[in-house]
């Protein structure tokens, strides 16, 4: 089988690469990545030369690339993680989201029905739904929940899945959706809070939290979600949507705190800074059709994950250093300073 993975060189879509390499040795793997400031090739260094592998530079947006890298390989499936996936900077300027997230997951579709209507699976989020009140813990988001988006960025996601949806509808194009709450792990792009507080302890610099802290999001282990993608791709029932998470609600708070206390550092570190304008207070997933059709739930809990991200921070300095050396360094001055000031 061979799989095109887009955005194989960001986060999520990078440990999913690593996890079929080994979940299925005898898979071709054709990563379509556009090396954006969150595309990093440095991660798939220890894949690139495998002859199973294959790394192609480009746009999911270039109609013309896409069509012609499906002439060349033939894939049987489609796995779309390519995105602009940072809410903050949706909030700065939308347009690229729109673009990439709407747009590119279009051609890529395209391309899917050109290439004999072959599988195709969109990676959403469950930002899709907005968010829920803090006070009511008893509510959880279904595949049923109405689309209700804050930002940007989870407009120009439930753009993209409604497209999905009506391209199995209209042109019968066997596509299924994964909505999965906040990853962590390996890899994860130092801006995202928590590389972001990882590294900025380690540092010794302050670490920013937006608001109060009190906003809840529901963590999950990122090779939780690549075996829920995989799960998918393989036995899914196509048009179905997927939610994927594993009721591990946390405050931003809290985490920071876990943070703190396992590098041995001081609180006096935490900065309450200006909150994110339309900031989601709460999410967290049910994941009950996944797990009653597909027998999914996560394994690695969150007292496991954290300690082996932080591991993973603490041995993988370069990776990170690289990163926070170059251009990223202007982003992180443009949202972060005049508002470190204490509250
Ligand atoms: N990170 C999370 O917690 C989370 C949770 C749920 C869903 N998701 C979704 O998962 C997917 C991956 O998220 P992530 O956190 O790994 O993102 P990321 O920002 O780390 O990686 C995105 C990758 O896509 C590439 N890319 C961007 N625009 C492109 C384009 N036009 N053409 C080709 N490649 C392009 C980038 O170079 C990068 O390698 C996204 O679709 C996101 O919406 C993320």
């Amino acid at each position: 089988m061979t799989i095109i993975v887009t955005g194989g060189a960001g986060f999520i879509g990078s440990n999913f690469i690593f996890y079929m390499m080994k979940a299925h040795p005898d898979y071709r793997l054709v990563c379509l990545d556009k090396l954006t400031y969150a595309g990093n090739l440095s991660t798939l260094k220890g894949v690139l030369d495998m002859p199973s592998f294959r790394f192609v530079r480009g746009d999911i947006c270039d109609r013309d690339l896409v069509y012609s890298l499906f002439d060349e390989e033939h894939p049987d499936a489609v796995v779309n993680f390519a995105a602009e996936s940072h809410v903050d900077r949706s909030i700065l300027d939308p347009s690229l989201f729109l673009q990439t997230n709407i747009i590119g997951t279009s051609v890529l579709m395209d391309a899917a029905r050109r290439a004999g209507n072959i599988r195709f699976h969109q990676i959403s989020t469950d930002e899709v739904y907005g968010d829920l009140p803090l006070d009511r813990k008893d509510l959880f988001f279904t595949e049923t929940t109405p689309l209700h988006t804050s930002s940007p960025y989870s407009s120009s996601k439930a753009a993209a899945d409604l497209l999905a949806l009506s391209y199995h509808r209209t042109y019968g194009l066997p596509v299924t959706i994964s909505r999965c709450s906040n990853n962590y792990g390996p890899y994860h792009f130092p801006e995202k809070l928590i590389p972001l507080m990882i590294i900025n302890a380690l540092k010794g610099k302050s670490l920013p939290v937006y608001g109060q802290g009190i906003n809840v999001r529901d963590w999950l282990y990122v090779e939780d979600h690549c075996r829920a993608v995989d799960l998918i791709l393989h036995k899914g029932r196509i048009g179905e949507v997927y939610n994927v998470g594993g009721h591990n609600e946390m405050r931003n708070i809290d985490i920071v705190r876990i943070i703190l206390r396992q590098l041995g550092k001081s609180e006096d570190l935490i900065t309450f800074v200006e909150d994110r304008k339309g900031h989601d207070l709460r999410y967290a997933i049910d994941p009950q059709k996944i797990s009653s059709e597909l027998g999914w739930l996560p394994e690695t809990k969150f007292e496991d994950g954290i300690r082996k991200t932080i591991k993973w921070y603490l041995d993988n300095e370069s990776w990170w250093q690289e990163i926070i050396d170059g251009e990223y360094q202007d982003y992180y001055e443009r949202m972060y300073s005049g508002r470190l000031e204490p509250r």
